[in-house]
């Protein structure tokens, strides 16, 4: 069961605004899985389209400095796009890859020295599915962050690490991260319950999965996951619990909460 079904949700996620348009996918993503392809090899990591843009024609679409004489009040258009709004939420594109991993980085490699997802395979999923992403950014900056992909088994493999099955009605949700001076002031739990709001609102998703080291396990029990066992999946000594949460029947009211 799922924390709207359990009546769950803390105080503060309870004032969430409905439907944020925020949570759409970016422009393009259209909520489609795009072709499968494999991961790039490590220390290579793939270009985004856009940025493989020569420097040349990326520095004459720049708009040129405009100054306005003194005293002349700035039309309001212009005073807007000096302003990032203070907390955004929304899907992540390839462009974010570095600061998703500038986190991961802080978070596990300086810690365990191996991270969920390399720069390499976090810019292949925000190409692949970005609609199974999420971030948070407070005046622009990336504060926490959550990315996914599909997955078309029972329970996870090895193989789940890497890859997205388009065909897939189980998301599978990599890692969860909240930038380290952000962290314990409840950041994470917002952002997996929005997560939760917006995998409701995707057809094709029909539940969400994860692993994680057994001391987290009550932080995502809190959320209506439900521990399956032990994981299949090791990364060098370190074993983990798979956990579930069912997201059947309860896409209408996730939509209703959210
Ligand atoms: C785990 C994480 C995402 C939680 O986000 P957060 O914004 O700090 O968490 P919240 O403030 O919403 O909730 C705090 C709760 O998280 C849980 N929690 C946070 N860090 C924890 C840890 N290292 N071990 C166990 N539980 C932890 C606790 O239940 C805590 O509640 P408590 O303070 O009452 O014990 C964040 O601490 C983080 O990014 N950690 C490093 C990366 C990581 O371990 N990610 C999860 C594995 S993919």
């Amino acid at each position: 069961m799922c924390p709207s079904a359990l009546g769950l949700a803390p105080p503060r996620v309870q004032l969430l605004q409905r439907q944020d348009p925020l949570l759409l996918p970016p422009p393009g993503a259209g909520g489609r899985s795009l072709p499968q392809r494999p991961v790039p090899e490590p220390g290579r990591p793939e270009v985004a389209p856009r940025a493989r843009m020569p420097v040349q024609s990326i520095h004459c679409l720049m708009p040129a400095a405009l100054r306005l004489p003194p005293g002349v009040p700035e039309p309001l258009s212009c005073q807007r796009r000096h302003t990032l709004p203070a907390s955004e939420f929304r899907c992540l594109t390839p462009q974010d890859a570095v600061s998703v991993f500038e986190i991961e980085r802080e978070a596990f490699i300086s810690v365990s020295g191996d991270c969920p997802l390399r720069l390499h395979e976090i810019q292949h999923f925000l190409t692949l599915c970005p609609e199974l992403s999420l971030g948070w950014f407070q005046e622009g900056r990336l504060v926490a962050f959550i990315i996914g992909s599909l997955w078309d088994e029972e329970r996870l493999t090895q193989e789940s690490l890497t890859l997205h099955r388009p065909g897939g009605h189980t998301a599978h949700l990599h890692v969860l991260a909240v930038h380290r001076t952000f962290r314990q002031q409840g950041k994470g739990s917002i952002l997996l319950w929005r997560y939760l709001c917006h995998l409701g609102g995707l057809p094709a998703v029909r539940r969400a999965v994860l692993m994680c080291e057994d001391p987290l396990v009550p932080f995502y029990e809190r959320f209506g996951f439900r521990p399956v066992g032990p994981c299949a999946v090791t990364v060098g000594l370190l074993t983990f619990t798979e956990l579930e949460c069912s997201l059947q029947g309860q896409a209408a009211s996730r939509r209703n909460s959210c």
